[in-house]
């Protein structure tokens, strides 16, 4: 099992090199194991077309090596140079109005221009054979963030060459690309491959099948892209770990996708700065500011464990004030500690810190890191050294074990219903976070799962929030699967190419619950459907109608069916209040024999293996024995402090 490490992210290329070896002995002194570095440092590294210096990079890599500090090598393609960019001016994205992305920042390229990925092969291959055989580099990183700064969609030339021809590879005839779009509306028929427009700057909305096509075109080419690099390091550095740090809330690629060609998933996580950019009202975000939200960390730590099959980490952990989001508040006293060990009761396997010293120059000169600019301490670095102690003594290690209840998170949902939300509120990642806290403050340690029939099986329950369109393949292992489903809303509710099932929704998942769904409407902010007296439904409800074998577990108090069931599968006919949700989890859990807790509003636990561990993401101390028993605690207090975390042994 693999033991849990801490790590930094680290920019040799900033600092005189006469700091180097001081930084590289704190880092070990505090309990770091490994440094990331290199992936914006293209320029330094070939500041000519074909005159390489890599010597410098060399000798960081040996001041770390020294140290006893390990080495993740990031590949420098997120910061092409202005001599690459001048000489293939067209390698730029054009953004949706047809702008090329300039230079001046980072990410200014286009996933489908060939003359970039070839320059990229060149600077990739020419890393990797220098640095695949160091016995320090024990990983590397693939470029950084794809599709930071809304780069994955591009309407450039070379988009628009490349998405006609994955057209032509998908539907092979245009009669039936024109069929699976249905062009026939508004007389949009292409009479061949080469009439395919890219859907921007259309007049109102582009079709939907067109949009979503586009988008799972765009998709691909980012795996493409990022395959060419990943094959290239395996060929240099066979032993090697290649990895890619990914975002949070971000959907614009199919991550389960990319990550089949990586071994290890590793994600960066701004908890201030997502809260921040988050739909929560102003309420949810003044009281989180200091600790972010408590469950938005959590479900990407078991959003990128599936990616990565198992291997994740943290590659970036806010350390303090970020600078891009709207407001950029300090983290509370603790904070830093609390998200730390909320990824490794997740199973991380590290996590590092963004960033070991505070830039005094350029675009993230507002941004904190574990040293101030002038290198003295910041409060994160004392809480980083309390970390790794508390992390040495606990001798935390990864385990794995598939959880009992999963939750279905789908790129393809994402892309649907963003094309056609049907209410401007409809958002899938936030449906879906909501069940998630659910399932959270119902005391739940779960997977997030790709609706894929092998995630399925050996499971008690299943959560399939607004799953577009579920193939017949996979209605097939949810049925055999032997867990209680509860599926909806909008669940089933297309086919593949974007259209309404022939017999209505929830088309291929009728097999499993006779319902149809005869209408959906979206409701107002200020609009609910009340439900009983258990809560209501918001944003979203549908008009079910329900064969002879399906019960009306609850009805909405207009006397529709609120929750349909049918032995153990459940419908849930619209997007559930906290109230309503709470109640239909409960009735689910009884179903499928799981027992749910009563946690205190602020309290969330994650089980890692035998180690359960539990968070206060609250302002007040909040007693914990209801939950500890008589076990005894490794970490923290029966009093949990705000931002404490206490972790104990479960016995049996
Ligand atoms: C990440 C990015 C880093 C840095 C950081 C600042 O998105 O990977 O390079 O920009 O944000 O918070």
């Amino acid at each position: 099992m693999t033991r849990q490490r801490l790590g930094v992210c680290y920019y040799p290329e900033h600092w005189p090199e006469s700091r180097w070896r001081e930084d590289a002995e704190l880092m070990k002194g505090l309990g770091l194991s490994f440094v990331r570095i290199g992936e914006f440092a293209w320029l330094r590294l070939e500041p000519n077309a074909g005159a390489y210096r890599f010597e410098w990079l060399e000798r960081a890599v040996a001041t770390l090596d020294r140290a006893g500090l390990k080495v993740v090598l990031g590949t420098p393609t997120a910061t092409p140079p202005k001599w690459l960019v001048d000489r293939m001016p067209d390698m730029a994205a054009l953004d949706v109005e047809g702008k090329p992305r300039k230079f001046g920042s980072r990410r200014h390229y286009c996933f489908s221009h060939d003359g970039y990925a070839q320059e990229c092969d060149r600077i990739v291959a020419r890393l990797a054979r220098a640095f695949g055989g160091h016995p320090a580099v024990v990983a590397w990183q693939t470029d950084n963030e794809y599709g930071c700064h809304d780069t994955v969609l591009s309407y450039s030339q070379a988009a628009l060459r490349a998405f006609r021809k994955w057209c032509e590879k998908k539907y092979r005839a245009i009669a039936a690309l024109n069929e699976a779009w249905g062009n026939v509306f508004w007389s949009m028929d292409y009479r061949s491959f080469d009439e395919i427009e890219l859907p921007n700057l259309t007049v109102t909305e582009a079709n939907p099948s067109h949009l979503l096509d586009f988008q799972r075109f765009s998709s691909d080419q980012v795996a493409a892209f990022n395959r060419r690099q990943t094959e290239i390091i395996r060929r240099f550095a066979p032993a090697a770990t290649i990895l890619h740090n990914f975002m949070g809330a971000f959907v614009d690629f199919d991550h389960y996708a990319l990550s089949d060609d990586l071994d290890v998933a590793a994600w960066d996580s701004y908890p201030l700065g997502f809260l921040e950019r988050s739909s929560h009202d102003d309420d949810f975000k003044l009281r989180y500011m200091r600790v972010g939200d408590p469950d938005f960390q959590a479900f990407h730590h078991d959003l990128y464990r599936a990616c990565g099959r198992g291997g994740w980490q943290v590659m970036e952990q806010q350390p303090g004030p970020v600078n891009w989001a709207p407001w950029n508040p300090a983290p509370a006293e603790g904070a830093v500690r609390l998200w730390s060990f909320e990824a490794f009761a997740a199973g991380a396997e590290a996590v590092s810190y963004f960033r070991w010293r505070q830039a005094p120059f350029a675009q993230e000169q507002m941004h904190e890191a574990l040293l101030l600019p002038n290198a003295e301490p910041n409060d994160a670095y004392h809480e980083v050294a309390r970390i790794s102690k508390e992390l040495a003594a606990l001798d935390a290690r990864v385990e794995t074990a598939r959880a009992q209840v999963a939750l279905i998170f789908d790129y393809e949902s994402a892309w649907a219903w963003r094309i056609q939300p049907q209410g401007q509120d409809f958002a899938y990642f936030d449906l879906v976070l909501a069940v998630y806290r659910g399932l959270r403050r119902a005391g739940v340690s779960l997977d997030v799962i790709p609706p894929a029939a092998a995630a399925v099986a050996g499971r008690a329950l299943i959560v399939a929030p607004a799953l577009f369109a579920p193939s017949r393949d996979f209605a097939e292992a949810l049925a055999t699967s032997g867990a209680t489903l509860l599926l909806g809303p909008r669940t089933g509710s297309k086919t593949a190419d974007f259209q309404i099932p022939d017999d209505l929704p929830p088309g291929v998942l009728r097999r499993l619950i006779d319902i149809r769904v005869r209408r959906v409407e979206s409701l107002r902010p200020n609009a609910r459907v009340p439900v009983s007296g258990q809560g209501a439904f918001v944003r979203w409800r549908e008009v079910l109608a329900v064969g002879d074998t399906v019960a009306r577990e609850i009805e909405s108090d207009d006397g529709e069916t609120a929750l349909a069931r049918c032995d153990d599968v459940f419908y849930l006919a619209g997007w559930p209040d906290e109230d309503l949700l709470t109640c239909v989890l409960r009735r689910v859990f009884d179903v499928a024999g799981l027992a749910a807790l009563e946690l205190p509003e602020d309290i969330r636990i994650r089980d890692n293996g035998a180690m359960r561990y539990v968070f206060n993401y609250g302002v007040e101390p909040t007693d914990i024995s209801p939950l500890v028993g008589d076990e005894t605690l490794l970490l923290g207090e029966r009093l949990l402090a705000p931002c404490g975390v206490a972790a104990f042994r479960r016995r049996g």
